[in-house]
Parts: C-alpha cells; sequence; structure tokens
C-alpha cells in the first residue's frame, strides 16, 4: 500500500540528479526518503542539506523506507540499475536513455513489463506547455499535413571526458530527445536516417560536439536534428514544424527563461509519476518510448562513422 506522500528515492547525485533534487523539492505528494551516492564528497554535500544518504543501493535497499525511485546514474548503469529495483518490484522514473545501446534498453524493457510496475522515462520535454500543446494543434490538423520537423538542441559547454566515457557519445546522449520529441508530436515514427559530424569528429574516433542528423519519418515528413555542444548564447532547445497549414516555432529553452522552463517541466514530470505510482494513469514516456528513440539514436551513432544510411523501421521490426 502506496502512504501519502510517495517517498522517493534519488539514485546518483551528479549533475542531474541534483537538477532533480531542487524539482523534488518543489514537485507536489512526493517526499525525498534517500539519496544513493558512492562518491563520499557529494554524498556529504547531499547529506548536510539534511538528507538520509546512503552509499549503495545494496544499503538502500537493506534500510528500505521508499515508495519509488528516481535513476539519475551514468548511462551506462541503468540497465543494472533498473534490473536491480525491477526485481524489488520498484517503481522507476529512470533519467534518459535507459542504456546506451538498445540491447541494454530491450532486456530493461522486458524486466519492468515481467515486474509488472510503472516505469517512466525521463523525457520531460512531454511536460513543457508549449511543446504539448503543439502536439495538439498536430493531432488535430491545425497545422495540415506535417512537411518537415527541425529540432536543434545546442549546449553551451562540451561535457568532461569522464561524462561522454559512460554516455554513448552524442548521437546518443543528446540524440534520443531529439527522437523522443519527433515520433512524440508527430505521431511519426523514424523511417530512415543518415548523420553527419563536424570535421575531427566521430569518423576521426572522437565523440564529436557536433552532429546533424536528417531522417525521413514514417508518415512522409522530413526532419533534421542538429545537435551542438558549444553553443557561445547558452544551452537552447527548439523545434520548428510546418506542415501544408500552418508553421510554429518553439524555443522552448532559450536563456534565463529556459532554465526555469526546464525546471517546471521536471516538477510537472516528477508530479505525474507520483500519481502514476499513486495508480493514475501514467503519463510521459515509458519503456517502449525509449527503446525507439535509442534504436534511432544508435544508428545515427553508426552512421557519424561512416556517413551511411540507416534503415531504422527495418531494425526495429527486426
Ligand atoms: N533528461 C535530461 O535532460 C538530462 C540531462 C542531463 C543528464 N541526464 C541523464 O542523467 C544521467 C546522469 O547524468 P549527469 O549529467 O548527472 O552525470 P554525472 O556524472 O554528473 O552524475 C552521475 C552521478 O551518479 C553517481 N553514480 C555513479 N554510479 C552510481 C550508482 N551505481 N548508484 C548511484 N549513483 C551512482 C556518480 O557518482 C555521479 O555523482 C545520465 O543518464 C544522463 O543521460 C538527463
Amino acid at each position: 500500500m502506496i502512504r501519502e506522500p510517495i517517498r522517493i528515492a534519488l539514485i546518483g547525485a551528479g549533475r542531474m540528479g541534483r537538477t532533480h533534487l531542487d524539482a523534488l523539492q518543489r514537485a507536489e505528494g512526493l517526499s525525498v526518503a534517500a539519496i544513493v551516492e558512492p562518491v563520499a564528497s557529494v554524498r556529504e554535500s547531499v547529506a548536510a542539506r539534511g538528507y538520509r544518504t546512503e552509499a549503495s543501493v545494496d544499503a538502500l535497499l537493506d534500510q528500505a523506507g521508499f515508495d519509488a525511485v528516481l535513476i539519475a546514474a551514468p548511462s551506462d548503469q541503468h540497465l543494472e540499475l533498473v534490473l536491480r529495483f525491477a526485481g524489488a518490484g520498484i517503481p522507476m522514473l529512470c533519467e534518459k536513455p535507459v542504456g546506451i545501446g538498445t540491447a541494454e534498453a530491450e532486456q530493461a524493457l522486458a524486466a519492468v513489463q515481467r515486474a509488472g510496475i510503472i516505469f517512466q522515462v525521463g523525457y520531460w520535454r512531454r511536460f513543457v506547455p508549449e511543446l504539448r500543446a503543439l502536439r495538439h494543434r498536430i493531432a488535430a490538423g491545425a497545422l495540415g499535413e506535417i512537411v518537415q520537423v527541425s529540432c536543434h538542441q545546442w549546449d553551451a559547454e562540451s561535457p568532461s571526458a569522464e561524462f561522454r566515457a559512460h554516455s554513448g557519445g552524442i548521437a546518443v546522449d543528446m540524440g534520443v530527445h531529439e527522437f523522443d520529441q519527433t515520433r512524440w508530436l508527430t505521431g511519426q515514427d523514424v523511417a530512415w536516417l543518415t548523420a553527419a559530424s563536424g570535421a575531427g569528429g566521430a569518423q576521426a574516433g572522437r565523440d564529436p560536439d557536433v552532429a546533424v542528423i536528417l531522417a525521413q519519418l514514417t508518415g512522409g515528413a522530413a526532419a533534421t536534428v542538429s545537435l551542438g555542444r558549444t553553443f557561445p548564447h547558452g544551452d537552447c532547445c527548439w523545434v520548428e514544424v510546418f506542415g501544408t497549414g500552418g508553421y510554429e516555432r518553439i524555443p522552448f529553452i532559450w536563456g534565463e527563461p529556459g532554465q526555469r522552463a526546464f525546471g517546471e517541466a521536471l516538477v510537472a514530470q516528477a508530479n505525474a509519476f507520483a500519481a502514476a505510482v499513486r495508480g493514475e494513469r501514467q503519463l510521459g514516456a515509458g519503456g517502449e518510448d525509449a527503446l525507439a528513440a535509442l534504436t534511432a539514436a544508435e544508428l545515427a551513432a553508426g552512421s557519424l562513422l561512416d556517413g551511411q544510411r540507416r534503415e531504422v523501421l527495418a531494425r526495429v521490426g527486426a
């Protein structure tokens, strides 16, 4: 029996974990029961804010006292953590991408389906009001037949070498957001794609700071995804969509107001997760969505290496 409020344990108190912590404090019907963080100095810094901390998932499970978890550990640890909590029957809000490859996402999805638990994935854009309104207008036909979707995610700073090593690379780490957003907004899947990076990028054996992906969607629209990590203006995300009957350009992350919008979306995402744990209809992305986004992103990562086109639908159907 789930009690009120939902007691959530945060798994990983790094950059995103601490951002979630701020959102969880503002969410309704949730309390932070514990934080699992293996690095002692990070653990001490959150303990100093009054939180119960544990050095490992084992210690958390031994002590219990929580109803659900939010996984914000490095992407290459997602599968292990999902298997662990699924085995214990714990509902999860898991950060994207749910593993750094489709084999991991498939195993994670099978485990949560077997366990029959709530499994929500951190595609927070699904909780941005302007994007929700755009999705509604597209579904209602207000833009006519969708012809082109253009997604931009330009970050201000390159991540550390340590982060990159556990992230799956730019196409996975950043690209999954755009593939999830495109599928969710348009209701169309990716049929095929090709990708290119800047000079000295993937083909030179590095995780590039620029990647551009061209895709054909199953409903006939063309899509482009532009990813960058050294944008002087700051962290920015926007989407443009045009159809036979209308056009929308939504810069949902742009400057200081954009950071506030990001925080608000994380609060809404946490509220939706808590409601799902309480038995309400699950909103937000699920395991199948994570697998679909990762399938396209993994193929885009391959295309960055050789410039060749990848058939995404064939892979999904395989
Ligand atoms: N949705 C978004 O917009 C968004 C943005 C940034 C990051 N992320 C995702 O969040 C995750 C974390 O990214 P980050 O930027 O915070 O990375 P980070 O490296 O800053 O933080 C990861 C933290 O997890 C801790 N950790 C490592 N192993 C752990 C374990 N087994 N159990 C608990 N904690 C563990 C690390 O010590 C570190 O403090 C990644 O999966 C990333 O893709 C999502």
